[in-house]
């Protein structure tokens, strides 16, 4: 593979092998460690048409930690707003030579695009209700260290599937290693004939819960309703919200896990997000890192020299 456009396309030992990969960065990155340099020389471009917290600062701090060059282009402050397009902008960023670029966009598809045409690596960071590889990368990873193994595992995940870019990429990675997938969400937020990626859908939250060993939360993305259906929080939070009680149907050691960002009250109570021991949320982002160096390295193998993929 050249470019990490979305986890379709990926054998489940691949999945492993970045998994594996970056296994050896979360201790280092505990210790702020900056010793290895392999990516000495590499520019790395960070074009985030989208907001991001998470996502671009965790790149950001990934490349930097093996040495590359990062530079981020930020939209506000691009000639996107002066009405470039997306081909002229990713034709732009090419003839500068970057060896590797990380890009987030509104659209779906978009990324797929612009690796169309660059003649370097392109990691999806986000595109549209697309996919979001290095989220469900994350997950993985998370869940794997915490449950010991991801086969078998019982992972609910609840909210707004239909829109949702983690969603979609989560239930092909964790369907991929012989996961437990339900999703749940109200019919109108469920995206039609979803039993064709392998999972069991549910509109009873409660129901979903029974025997869960997982719990993943997901956000209203209410930026990407177009009016069709959008509950009000109050009912949403009712019927949807993981709450303390709620969390006691899933099995009591059940992992709570959300991408971020989090709307408290709505989709999770505070109490349940900050509960020790059993939430991982602060855990998904460290394992963000470790997956980001692990996704830069492996990608920019090949163009330096070194043996690429599994
Ligand atoms: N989970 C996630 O993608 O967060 P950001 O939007 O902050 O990057």
């Amino acid at each position: 593979h050249r470019h990490l456009t979305g986890i379709a396309g990926l054998q489940p030992h691949e999945i492993t092998f970045l998994l594996d990969e970056a296994e050896q960065w979360v201790e280092a990155n505990r210790n702020r460690a900056k010793s290895d340099r392999r990516l000495d020389g590499v520019t790395q471009i960070n074009a985030f048409f989208e907001n991001s917290t998470r996502t671009l600062l965790s790149f950001e701090i990934a490349g930097k930690r093996l040495g590359a060059d990062v530079v981020n282009m930020t939209v506000a402050a691009s000639s996107v707003k002066k009405g470039e397009t997306l081909i002229d902008t990713a034709v732009t960023l090419n003839a500068m030579r970057a060896d590797v670029i990380v890009i987030r966009h509104m659209a779906s598809g978009a990324v797929g695009l612009i690796a169309d045409k660059v003649d370097c690596p392109v990691l999806n960071a986000g595109d549209g209700a697309h996919e979001h590889p290095t989220q469900a990368l994350l997950d993985a990873l998370t869940i794997r260290r915490r449950r010991g193994n991801i086969q078998g595992q019982r992972v609910v995940i609840c909210g707004d599937i239909l829109h949702s870019r983690v969603a979609r990429s989560n239930i092909l990675a964790l369907t991929a290693l012989a996961a437990d997938v339900r999703v749940v969400a109200p019919t109108t937020l469920m995206p039609p004939a979803i039993e064709a990626m392998h999972v069991t859908p549910f509109t009873d939250f409660d129901a979903a819960l029974e025997g869960a060993d997982v719990v993943m939360m997901l956000r209203l993305q209410n930026e990407r309703m177009s009016g069709a259906y959008i509950p009000s929080t109050r009912e949403y939070h009712r019927r949807y919200g993981l709450t303390p009680e709620r969390l006691a149907r899933a099995q009591p050691d059940a992992l709570v896990m959300h991408p971020g960002p989090m709307n408290r009250g709505v989709e999770i109570t505070s109490s349940v997000a900050d509960l020790p021991g059993r939430s991982a949320i602060t855990e998904q982002v460290e394992m963000g890192v470790a997956v980001r160096m692990a996704c830069l390295d492996v990608l920019t193998r090949r163009s330096r020299g070194v043996e690429g993929w599994a």
